[in-house]
C-alpha cells in the first residue's frame, strides 16, 4: 500500500513540501488548509497533480480543506500558522499559532494516531512540544524541524565561501530554533577536514552569524513572507528517512527528559530519525561553553512554554 503525507498548511511551506514528497514519490499526499481558504488547496493540489505525468512517479495530490483528511497519514507535516507581523508581539503570536496547532493535534490524535508528526510552524520548539501535549502522541512521534535547515544553512554558506559542493560539507547546529541556535565549529567538516583547517576563525564567526540571521536575511530581501523552499525541503528530507526508515543521524527538536540537563522541552539536538521517529537521542559531550549557549537556549524555549502554559 502507498504511504500517505498529510501537509497542514497550504501556504508557502506547505504548498513547497508537498510538490517536494510528490516529487521524490514518497507518498500520496493531502494538503489541507481551513475552512475559509476552500479552493486554495484543492487548486493547487490540482496544478501539482497536473504536472504528474512529468515526476515519473505516480504519487496522487488532493487538496482539502477539513482536518478529518489526515486520515491513516503515515506522515504528517505541520506549516499552518501565521508568521509574526508587525506590531504583533511575541505572546499574540505564541497564542496565535497555539490555537491552529491545537485543532490540528486533535484531528491528528483522532484520525491518525499511528502517525509521525513533523512540526515546522514557529515558534517551531515550543509549538512542538505543544502539538505533543495535545496530541498524546509518544515523544517518538513528535519531531520539530529547525536544525536540519539551521544545518543546511550554515552548509550552503561554508561551500559559498570554500567554492565547493555544499554536499561535502557536514555540520551540526544545536538548540532553539531563532537567534540562540548553536552552530558547532568543531563537529563541522569538509571533505572530513575540520573546517577551522580552511576557513580562518573571523570568517567562520561571520558565517556562524550569517547563519544565525538566516532566516531574517531571507524575510529583509521578500519583504513579505518568509523562507519556504529550504525549510520546505528540510521537512521532507525529514519525511523521507521516516517513511524509508532511513535512520539518519541529524539535529532535530525533540522531548528532552534530563538529557543536556534539560527536561519538559522540545530543543534541537542530534537525534537518530528512522520508521520508528524519534529512535535514539544522541547525548555529545559539550564543552562547558557549549553547555552554557544550549541551555540559555533552552531557558528561551521554557519561559515561551510557561509563558503559553498561562496564556492558553
Ligand atoms: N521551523 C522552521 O524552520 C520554519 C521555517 C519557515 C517557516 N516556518 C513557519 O511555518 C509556518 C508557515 O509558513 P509559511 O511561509 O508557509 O506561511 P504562509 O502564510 O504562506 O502559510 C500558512 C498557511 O497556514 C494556513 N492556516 C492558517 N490557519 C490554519 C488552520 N487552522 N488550519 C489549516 N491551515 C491554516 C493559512 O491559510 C496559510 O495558507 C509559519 O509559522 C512560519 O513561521 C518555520
Amino acid at each position: 500500500m502507498k504511504n500517505k503525507v498529510a501537509v497542514i498548511g497550504a501556504g508557502n511551506v506547505g504548498a513547497s513540501a508537498a510538490l517536494f514528497v510528490a516529487e521524490r514519490g514518497l507518498a500520496d499526499v493531502v494538503l489541507i488548509d481551513r475552512p475559509e481558504m476552500d479552493g486554495m488547496p484543492q487548486g493547487k493540489a490540482l496544478d501539482m497533480q497536473q504536472s504528474a505525468p512529468l515526476w515519473h512517479k505516480g504519487c496522487r495530490v488532493e487538496g482539502a480543506t477539513d482536518l478529518a483528511a489526515v486520515k491513516g497519514s503515515d506522515v504528517v507535516i505541520m506549516t499552518a500558522g501565521f508568521p509574526r507581523k508587525p506590531g504583533m508581539s511575541r505572546s499574540d503570536l505564541l497564542k496565535a499559532n497555539a490555537d491552529i496547532i491545537r485543532p490540528a493535534a486533535e484531528a491528528v490524535k483522532q484520525h491518525a494516531p499511528d502517525a509521525t508528526v513533523i512540526v515546522v510552524t514557529n515558534p517551531l520548539d515550543v509549538m512542538a512540544w505543544l502539538f505533543w501535549k495535545v496530541s498524546g502522541l509518544p515523544k517518538t512521534r513528535v519531531v520539530g524541524m529547525a536544525g536540519i535547515l539551521d544545518s543546511a544553512r550554515f552548509r550552503a554558506f561554508l561551500a559559498m565561501e570554500l567554492g565547493i559542493a555544499a554536499t561535502d560539507v557536514q555540520a551540526m547546529v544545536l538548540g532553539g530554533h531563532g537567534d540562540s541556535m548553536v552552530p558547532m565549529l568543531r563537529y563541522t567538516t569538509v571533505g572530513g577536514i575540520t573546517v577551522d583547517q580552511l576557513i580562518p576563525a573571523d570568517r567562520l564567526q561571520a558565517i556562524s552569524d550569517r547563519t544565525r540571521n538566516g532566516g531574517a536575511e531571507i524575510v529583509k530581501l521578500l519583504k513579505t513572507g518568509s523562507a519556504y523552499y529550504a525549510p520546505a525541503m528540510s521537512a521532507v528530507e525529514m519525511a523521507e528517512a521516516i517513511l524509508t526508515d532511513q535512520k539518519r543521524l541529524v539535529p532535530c527538536s525533540v522531548l528532552l527528559e534530563g538529557q543536556y540537563g534539560m527536561k519538559d522541552l522540545f530543543i534541537g539536538v542530534p537525534i537518530v530519525l528512522g520508521g520508528a521517529g524519534v529512535e535514539k537521542v544522541i547525548e555529545l559531550k559539550l564543552s562547558a561553553e557549549e553547555t552554557a549557549a544550549l541551555q540559555k537556549s533552552g531557558k528561551d524555549v521554557a519561559e515561551m512554554i510557561a509563558e503559553l502554559s498561562v496564556t492558553v
